[in-house]
């Protein structure tokens, strides 16, 4: 595939998972081992911006979250972050305050605005949208009405496929988000994570994509908790002019 020129170049990285301390396996996987492994993949592609959709954290811990910071910073790209079920908001508010690695609501790059959107409820596995981060939302999508739009959201919109987390792990409230964009011309894609494996499926023509983690992937299609073997890996975004959006999988050690 290759990416129209003058297209920004978006990685999504997603479900990281850091502990309070290095070292804890979690199903096999060390999650500082796996993430540096996929930040080098980052670094050597080089994007114009970097979308870490949430669980970043395992538990919320204020040194996970150093660690983190610690780790982006080398990368050297701009990196716009959002909670997930994992992550403590307001922990991650106050550790990733800066212009280079934040959580801002919007970003505006050139011929496109992202909406980052806080699908959590504190305590909560399962996400929610509740009607003023809609009509956040719906402002965002009105200001630049000529720019086109990418919406990002920790919790998945759209049953994943594996029934263990389908049951009741995802966002409560599909039907209001699809509701508030599918009017909107401009909105060309949507993004999350949380679902630690790929994913794409279209919404009246609008398309979906889910990422694998940084950390442990979880198996496609499983009734019961799988982990998949699988390496970690990201989703690259390629946001054309036009409003066209490319997309792929890259996971470490692909060739
Ligand atoms: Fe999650």
């Amino acid at each position: 595939m290759t990416p129209a020129t003058g297209a920004l170049h978006i990685v999504q990285i997603s479900d990281c998972h850091l502990a309070q301390n290095v070292g804890p396996v979690i199903r096999g996987v060390d999650p500082d081992e796996t993430l540096a492994g996929v930040l080098e993949l980052v670094r050597v592609s080089r994007p114009d911006y970097c979308l870490a959709t949430g669980d970043l954290s395992d538990e919320g811990s204020t040194e996970s979250y150093e660690r983190l910071l610690d780790y982006l910073h080398v990368l050297e790209v701009p990196i716009a972050c959002l909670p997930g079920n994992h992550d403590d908001a307001e922990v991650m508010r106050r550790m990733l305050p800066g212009a280079n690695i934040g959580m801002p609501e919007v970003l505006d790059l050139g011929a496109w605005r992202i909406v980052l959107l806080d699908s959590t409820i504190p305590g909560c596995c399962p996400g929610h949208l509740s009607e003023e981060r809609l009509a956040g939302l719906a402002a965002h999508l009105r200001d630049r009405p000529e720019a086109h739009h990418l919406i990002a959201l920790h919790h998945p919109a759209l049953p994943s496929g594996c029934a263990w987390m389908d049951d009741d792990m995802l966002l409560d409230n599909p039907e209001d988000l699809f509701a508030t964009i599918r009017d909107v011309a401009t909105v060309r894609g949507v993004i999350w994570g949380h679902i630690h494996q790929d994913f794409f499926e279209r919404v009246e023509g609008i398309p979906c994509w889910g990422a694998p983690a940084t950390s442990v992937q979880f198996l496609p299609n499983s009734r019961d908790f799988r982990a998949d073997e699988r390496m970690p890996g990201l989703r690259h975004l390629w946001l054309n002019q036009d409003g066209s959006i490319e997309s792929r999988i890259e996971r470490v050690g692909d060739v």
